[in-house]
């Protein structure tokens, strides 16, 4: 049976096409990236009216990709929670609408768990129980995940996700908007050039904070040319880029083996935008070898937000978990 499946929480449109058995037979994603980028940030009433523009067109050329025609879908899946309330809507509304028209069921799926579900999809194999952390521009958080639909939060940020912090580091730094892949190409430098801050909060807490990591950055720069208002070049750039970068990484890293020794796992699932940095791969790695933990990275199409990590309502079909027409679109994390 093949299932149609959108994704619209923030500033891409999505659609895929995959089978009851996990197969991905199209997955078409529309950036809205250059759209926002003179703002600075996703402007969300600009992402919804564009969402609305895409909708229609990604869904054909994904049924067109998969050689699927619109009859032969089974189930409508749809990402409802957690984003945009009003790039939300337009998916949401437009799945209730395809839904209805075929009489198939529809089956709302929570974002973030889809983030990483997206590995088990890249894996072709089962990877639960594991831990999951899912790092991307709007949510930093670390599961408990004991089977493929259960995911029990165990830590999630308190000001910025850890996304939001390289893009606006980026930002100070002059790399222009979103700045996270720029950034990781800028950090050639010395990671121990600056001491900046690395957050744990409590002891026995998994929760995150990025905000005074990015003020310490602001400080720093600021202290290094206050005369000057132009951005660090060269070396100095190199070196605030790589500081900045490795005290992330370790934060992230140190929280996932905590979780993992918690709850006495040995898989670590990743997903989210800033699961491509490298240096946060190859730490990520390098930590899960030293205790014989396996990884699971799926590759950057399914990292960054897409359809096709709403697989996960193949599981959710299986267990007879489907929505009604009441389904909501709801932005905060449930
Ligand atoms: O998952 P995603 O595509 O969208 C959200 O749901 O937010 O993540 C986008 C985020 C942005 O903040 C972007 O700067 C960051 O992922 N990102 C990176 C890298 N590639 C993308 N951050 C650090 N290093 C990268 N290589
Ligand atoms: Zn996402």
């Amino acid at each position: 049976m093949n299932f149609l499946a959108l994704e619209t929480s923030c500033d891409e449109t999505s659609a895929a096409v995959f089978t009851d058995e996990l197969k991905v037979l199209s997955n078409v994603v529309a950036s809205q990236t250059s759209l926002h980028a003179r703002f600075g940030g996703v402007v969300p009433e600009v992402a919804a009216r564009e969402h609305l523009r895409q909708i229609l067109p990604v869904v054909d050329e994904a049924l067109r990709r998969a050689g699927v025609g619109i009859h032969e879908i089974g189930c409508i899946a749809v990402h409802n929670t957690p984003g945009l309330v009003g790039a939300l809507l337009i998916g949401l509304s437009a799945a209730k609408g395809l839904a209805a028209a075929l009489d198939v069921p529809l089956i709302g799926v929570n974002h973030i768990h889809a983030h990483i579900y997206a590995a088990r999809l890249a894996a072709g194999r089962d990877i639960f129980p594991c831990v999951g952390l899912v790092v991307s521009g709007g949510h930093t958080a670390l599961f408990d995940c004991s089977d493929a639909v259960t995911y029990k939060l165990m830590g999630t940020t308190r000001d910025d996700a850890a996304g939001e912090a390289f893009d606006k580091v980026a930002t100070i730094l002059g790399l222009g908007f979103p700045g996270g892949p720029a950034l990781d190409r800028a950090a050639t430098g010395n990671p121990k050039a600056h001491k900046f801050p690395r957050s744990y909060l409590e002891a026995g807490c998994l929760d995150f904070s990025f905000s005074g990591l990015k003020t310490a950055v602001l400080y720093a720069v600021q202290g290094h040319d206050r005369a000057n208002t132009t951005p660090p070049t060269g070396t100095s750039l190199a070196d605030f880029a790589a500081s900045f970068q490795e005290a992330v990484v370790d934060v992230l890293v140190t929280r996932c083996g905590e979780a993992l020794d918690r709850t006495g796992t040995i898989r670590l699932a990743v997903g989210g935008g800033v699961s491509a940095n490298r240096r946060l791969r190859t730490a990520l790695q390098a930590m899960c070898e030293r205790r014989g933990a396996e990884l699971f990275l799926p590759p950057m199409e399914y990292c960054t937000d897409n359809a096709a990590m709403a697989a996960l309502a193949v599981e959710h079909y299986r267990r007879g978990q489907f929505a009604g027409d009441d389904l909501d679109a709801i932005p905060y994390v449930i």
